[in-house]
């Protein structure tokens, strides 16, 4: 799989307007970055309006593109309604829905309010997105849609469940939509990042650094390249092996015990 795309085709197959969703910092802001870079307008979502003012600004004096911004919380009731009044007579050829929300610690000993919130946000929010953007993108027959995994949901993920099984969830949604959608004109891609150096996954506070922690640049490069040619990928060459041995080599049992393993070390529950 080529790991670079043209500049110009991502905006000629995906553009003129992406939508972000969850675009103020970290993979999001990358994102945003990137499809800026590529001639792409943007609408950008997430909850802090300072934070993506501040990014619409950077990225229209770097770029030249237009920008709007929504303080929207992806988990709201009224999601679709407020999804839809944001990109209004705008047309939408690539969403990435990047948001999500983690709760670390035992099941029972989590609010179930947080576990609920966990499916809102990276479950209910992809479904409401992907059926709201990618029906405009089918009837035009053109789009893209990124929605963002990871490998802690490629086996069950002690210490993290809930959020393991939404981001199987997000996966298995992209894989069963890319084969739809393809006839459609649309590509879907699940992206099952490793740990990424964010904001939010320093403010998780691990201890001591995965030996394989990537950037957010090469994550979203490949992620962009990665678009149209496969269902779901894993990001980086040393997480790509990591992955094969977990999901392949080992069985399902040891897969999840190194898991549950490693997150109990990096965050001492
Ligand atoms: N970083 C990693 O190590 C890693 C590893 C594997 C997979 N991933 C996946 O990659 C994606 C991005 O991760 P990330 O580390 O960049 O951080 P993240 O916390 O998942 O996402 C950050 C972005 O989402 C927004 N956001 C979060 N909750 C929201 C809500 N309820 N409504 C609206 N916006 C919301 C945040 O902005 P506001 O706070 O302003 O709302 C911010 O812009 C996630 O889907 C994550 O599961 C990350």
């Amino acid at each position: 799989m080529p790991l670079f795309r043209r500049r110009e085709d991502l905006r000629s197959a995906y553009g003129p307007w992406a939508l972000i969703a969850g675009a103020s910092t970290g993979l999001g802001a990358e994102f945003a970055s990137q499809l800026a870079a590529a001639g792409l307008h943007l609408i950008l979502v997430a909850r802090r309006a300072d934070a993506l003012d501040e990014l619409a600004a950077s990225l229209r004096k770097a770029h030249g593109v237009e920008v709007r911004t929504a303080s929207i919380d992806l988990a709201a009731p009224d999601l679709l309604a407020r999804a839809r009044a944001c990109a209004e007579g705008l047309e939408v050829g690539l969403l990435v829905y990047n948001a999500a929300y983690s709760c670390i610690g035992t099941f029972l000993g989590q609010a179930l309010e947080d576990k609920l919130r966990v499916l809102d946000v990276n479950c209910r929010g992809p479904v409401i997105l992907a059926h709201e953007f990618g029906g405009a993108m089918a009837a035009r027959r053109r789009g893209g849609i990124i929605l963002m995994s990871s490998m802690a949901g490629i086996q069950g993920a002690p210490m993290i469940a809930t959020y393991g099984a939404s981001k199987a969830f997000d996966r298995v949604l992209a894989e069963g939509l890319w084969d739809e959608l393809r006839a459609e004109g649309v590509d879907v891609l699940a992206c099952c990042a490793g740990a990424t150096r964010t904001p939010t996954y320093e403010a998780s506070n691990p201890r001591g650094k995965p030996p394989m922690i990537m950037e957010s640049g090469p994550v979203v490069s490949e992620s962009l390249a990665a678009l149209g040619k496969t269902p779901s990928f894993v990001p980086g060459m040393a997480n790509r092996a990591a992955a094969f041995v977990m999901e392949r080599l080992f069985p399902r049992s040891a897969a999840i015990r190194t898991m549950g393993k490693a997150t109990r070390k990096m965050y001492g529950v």
